[in-house]
């Protein structure tokens, strides 16, 4: 079996981080999104992946750096272009020649499952049907694709985002399909968003007789599409799958509590106290401040005087503004720093949010 992984799209609800990278390179727990994915894939045994980039040069440059060496991962991975982010079906149909006849498992890049897709995987493989759906019980189904149930256990419809639906299952970002999608894409019209639908594609396979199978997803599953979700996913890998390291330089006084993993190079002073779950990359220097929970800080990040919450501070950010940050993505070699003065001075890029 193969797989593709969606990292196409145009990422609008994360910008301004996705002006200059791609949303499934911002790291979870100091690990990026994509790397989940990835690692997912290989433990349902894929060793051949597809991973669809598209709009933007600089995005597409991001997911290779980010990516790296594909030996690290134990599989082959195959860059394909998506021209334009036309919808989820339509990025599916670009990796038609690199599948070819073999049955294959579509991970949208920005969505992460606690418990990974091995029992997913190995479900589809003894069953029969052309295509199987990963669901979810959710509270709010009209704000997602919808699956309903026939009798036997089969699905016997979906709906995108119905006004009034009556089963509560919500069919998430994995997808199994047999080459029989092929054959259904291209009739596809654009939705009222101008996108073709994967939501779509799948009816189209039960309007001509297919068998698509459901598979209820066991623990958390996340779409990390907002800001929000990022920050919640960040600390569900912090409490649970992180593994905490303790390889910086914390000096005597320091306070740690809680699970805490500390990288290579960082030096932790006296003045600071630190409370799990928190992780902070390598080669940082933290000084007076007061940090976690819930807080990843990537590589090269200085921190005076800061007290941080609930947040990513993304590699090389420079932080000596001493009120309390919570709730906050800061963005790579990002700077907030106090001076002093009682009016704030901002530079700031397109499309950014402050809340003071
Ligand atoms: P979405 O989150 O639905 O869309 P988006 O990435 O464009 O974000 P936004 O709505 O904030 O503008 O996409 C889900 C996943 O599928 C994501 O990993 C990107 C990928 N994708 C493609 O690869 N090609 C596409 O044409 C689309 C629409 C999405």
């Amino acid at each position: 079996m193969k797989g593709i992984i969606l990292a196409g799209g145009k990422g609008t609800r994360l910008r301004p981080l996705t002006h200059t990278g791609a949303k499934q390179a911002i790291p979870v727990a100091n690990k990026p999104i994509i790397c989940y994915v990835i690692e997912d894939l290989v433990a349902a045994g894929i060793r051949e992946i597809g991973i669809i980039v598209g709009y933007t040069s600089e995005r597409i440059q991001s997911l290779k750096d980010t990516i790296g060496d594909e030996k690290k991962y134990g599989a082959k991975i195959t860059y394909i272009e998506q021209d334009a982010p036309k919808g989820i079906a339509h990025a599916v149909y670009c990796a038609k020649d690199f599948i070819g006849g073999e049955p294959f498992v579509v991970y949208l890049g920005d969505n992460m499952l606690e418990n990974g897709i091995k029992s997913f995987v190995q479900e589809f493989s003894c069953s029969k049907a052309d295509a199987s759906i990963l669901l979810t019980p959710v509270e709010n189904p009209s704000m997602y694709g919808v699956a309903y149930l026939d009798g036997k256990g089969n699905i016997s419809k979906v709906e995108e985002k119905p006004a009034n639906p009556s089963s509560n299952k919500a069919i998430i970002g994995v997808y199994l399909f047999t080459k029989a999608i092929f054959q259904v894409i291209p009739n596809l019209k654009p939705s009222k968003r101008g996108e073709l639908e994967i939501t779509d594609a799948i009816e189209g396979l039960l309007k001509q007789g297919s068998r698509v199978i459901p598979h209820v997803v066991e623990g958390w599953w996340d779409d990390t599409g907002t800001p929000e979700a990022i920050l919640s996913v960040n600390k569900k890998v912090l409490e649970g799958k992180m593994k905490a390291e303790m390889k910086g330089t914390v000096e005597k006084g320091a306070v740690l509590s809680g699970k805490v993993g500390i990288g290579e190079g960082t030096e932790i002073d006296a003045d600071t106290k630190i409370t799990g779950p928190a992780i902070i990359g390598k080669n940082c220097r933290i000084k007076n401040s007061h940090i976690g929970p819930n807080v990843s800080i990537g590589d090269d990040c200085i921190l005076q005087n800061a007290k941080i919450s609930s947040s990513l501070i993304l590699e090389g950010a420079k932080i000596t503004y001493n009120a309390a940050i919570s709730d906050s993505i800061i963005g790579k070699n990002t700077q907030i720093l106090s001076d002093g003065k009682k009016a704030a001075r901002i530079i700031i890029g397109e499309n950014s949010t402050i809340i003071l």
